[in-house]
């Protein structure tokens, strides 16, 4: 399924933040595969060894919280250190859970603020001088949710859609020596964001009729156009946001029907 040849991000360096679990992890390890140098970032020091563990040989797994500035600042140092200024930064740290905003108390909303819109801040200001410039891709993972008002995802809401502005003013600021890009998955398979979002067999089989392509995606599609935003093909590609969401943002598909138009 990939367009991608091995060996195409030989001797690059990515820092994934938030590349322990999940799609970013996936992201990290599709890097590898292609020959990069890879270092992931997450609160957990074991599962980040275990995600190290798991990218293959090389791999460096860090603990940082991206809340805290100095110490994901220290995180990214110590990858630039070990593989070389970073081509490649990730930033898809993201924390989530099902609440009506009058179901969140003012920290419960801050946290996802945090961890989402001001981590992603604070990953992007923090590498920049250790980027390769020119030439470097930073790549936010944000979601429809950006655009698309969702009940009971008051937090992400807000926080992805500050994560979409601030792509945008840093691929002005920071061009031409650095591009900035977002990729906006759908519901992914397999996925922690899933289980929390849809946690039960009927809410999944009524999600996929909604979707254009009616499926949710998988990890190794959003890692595949992380490779695309950050390869020589997308070198004149900055602040755009890739959907890889089976068409979901084009709104619900079932509404399409012009025998449901009819009714
Ligand atoms: C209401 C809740 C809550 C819930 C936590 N809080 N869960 N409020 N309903 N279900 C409140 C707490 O009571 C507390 O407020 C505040 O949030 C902070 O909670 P802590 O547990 O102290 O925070 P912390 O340990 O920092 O953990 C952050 C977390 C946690 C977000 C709450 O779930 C986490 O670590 N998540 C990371 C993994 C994750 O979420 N992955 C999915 C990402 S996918 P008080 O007032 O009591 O102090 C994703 C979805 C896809 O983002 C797309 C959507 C945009
Ligand atoms: P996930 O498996 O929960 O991954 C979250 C990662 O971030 C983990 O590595 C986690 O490790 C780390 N993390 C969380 N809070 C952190 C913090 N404060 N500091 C540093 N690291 C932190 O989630 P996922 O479902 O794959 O989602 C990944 C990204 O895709 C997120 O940005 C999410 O918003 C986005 N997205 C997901 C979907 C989906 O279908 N799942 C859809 C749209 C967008 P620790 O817990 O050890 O810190």
């Amino acid at each position: 399924m990939t367009a991608f040849t091995d060996g195409l991000m030989t001797d690059r360096s990515v820092f994934v933040a938030g590349g322990t679990s999940g799609i970013n992890l996936g992201i990290a390890k599709r890097f590898a595969q292609l020959g990069a140098k890879v270092a992931v970032a997450g609160r957990n020091p074991e599962k980040a060894k275990a995600a190290a563990e798991a990218i293959g040989e090389g791999a460096l797994g860090l603990s940082t919280d991206v809340r805290d500035y100095d110490a994901t600042r220290a995180a990214m140092e110590q990858a630039a250190d070990a593989f070389g200024p970073l081509d490649v930064v990730v930033s898809g740290a993201a924390g989530n859970f099902l609440a009506p905003a009058l179901g969140m108390s003012a920290n419960a909303f801050k946290t996802v603020v945090d961890i989402d819109l001001i981590g992603t801040f604070n990953v992007f200001r923090g590498c920049y001088d250790l980027l390769r410039r020119p030439g470097a891709s930073l790549i936010a993972i944000t979601a429809g949710q950006a655009v698309n008002a969702t009940p009971m995802q008051a937090h992400a809401c807000a926080a992805k859609a500050g994560i979409n502005q601030l792509i945008r003013v840093l691929a002005m600021e920071w061009g031409p020596d650095v591009r900035v890009n977002g990729i906006s998955p759908g519901p992914i398979s397999g996925t922690e964001g899933m289980a929390r979002l849809a946690p039960d067999d009927s809410t999944r089989e009524a999600h996929y009729a909604r979707i254009p392509l009616k499926r949710w995606g998988e990890i190794a599609e959003v890692a595949e156009a992380a490779v695309f935003l950050s390869s020589d093909s997308a070198a004149y590609i900055s602040g755009t946001i890739l959907d890889v969401d089976g068409g979901s943002q084009l709104g619900d598909a079932t509404r399409n029907s012009p025998a449901k138009g009819l009714a």
